[in-house]
């Protein structure tokens, strides 16, 4: 059955990035000229999933009014003839099915993606972490899909960090590498300390998930953090079911934190040809 389904978990309340995330839904942060969750919306639709399942919260109701129609803004444009912007406008709003489900409590991310169990029970589905933004020809969640498309099983992205840096992310033990750079995920860990990290293997925001981690998720226990870890009902899973880790091709981004924003920023811009200039002339000065 092909992938259709894509959940991202866009509740949390970002304090990483305050004092600006005091009043503006992180996701709502521009990336040059679209929101970061335009970036996650957009990977996920050319991954080939129609189907976007937002697992939201009360403070994050301009995710909605984003994606929606927009009739005030649409007339006007339409009545000064700048149709440009009127098409652009629409075109936001006719871009994905979007389903919003509340989050009601800040649980974590396993509870997170327990709230899709109603929509995603019965099948494999996509999740993207809106925050890693990844700058690729290829998207990400559609490299992981390919694999689970040819192998079957749990299907995650992953990256090799810096020491010092494995107790920022989940770390995964690998049994063998089935292929170059797919490796076979026999257990892992959620922000270990250096001394206790299997491995320098870190999971980022990208996976495709076997229905079987609901029942899972519902018996989990807090975990790091004082949260429900998605990463210990995924160690569980793969007791039972294969799980495989990929190293993703790719940039990524953590727009979650000031410095992976700018950074975003900054290659973005460089990308295009004429930002490119206005860089250029500040960095020169
Ligand atoms: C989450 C996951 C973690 C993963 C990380 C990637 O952590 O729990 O396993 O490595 O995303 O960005 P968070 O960054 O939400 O604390």
């Amino acid at each position: 059955m092909k992938i259709k389904k894509c959940v991202l978990p866009v509740a949390g309340l970002g304090t990483r990035f305050l004092p600006v995330t005091k009043e503006l839904a992180k996701e709502m942060l521009p990336l040059v000229n679209r929101p970061i969750i335009s970036y996650g919306v957009e990977e996920a639709l050319a991954s080939n999933c129609s189907e976007i399942i937002m697992i939201t919260g009360r403070a994050k109701r301009s995710l909605e009014n984003y994606f929606d129609r927009s009739f005030e803004l649409e007339e006007l444009l339409k009545s000064r003839g700048k149709m440009d912007l009127y098409n652009m406008v629409v075109k936001i709003s006719n871009m994905a099915e979007i389903l919003y489900i509340r989050q009601r409590e800040p649980l974590g991310l396993g509870h997170a993606i327990l709230c899709a169990e109603l929509v995603c029970k019965n099948e494999f589905f996509g999740v993207a972490l809106p925050d890693d933004v990844f700058i690729n020809d290829v998207p990400v969640l559609s490299q992981l899909i390919k694999i689970h498309e040819r192998m079957g099983g749990t299907v995650i992205a992953l990256e090799e960090v810096a020491p010092e840096n494995v107790s920022r992310y989940g770390i995964v033990k690998s049994q063998f590498e089935v292929e170059p750079g797919v490796h076979k995920i026999i257990d892992m860990v959620e922000k270990p300390k250096p001394e206790d990290a299997p491995s320098n293997l870190a999971i980022m925001g990208r996976y495709v998930i076997s229905p079987t981690i609901f029942p899972l998720l519902q018996n989990a226990k807090t975990g790091a953090g004082g949260e429900i870890q998605l990463t210990d009902a995924l160690k569980v899973l793969c007791e039972q079911e294969p799980v495989w880790g990929v190293v993703y091709k790719g940039r990524r981004f953590d727009c979650g934190t000031q410095k992976g924003w700018l950074a975003a920023n900054v290659q973005l811009a460089m990308d295009d040809p004429e930002l490119r200039e206005v860089i250029l002339e500040i960095v020169n000065k």
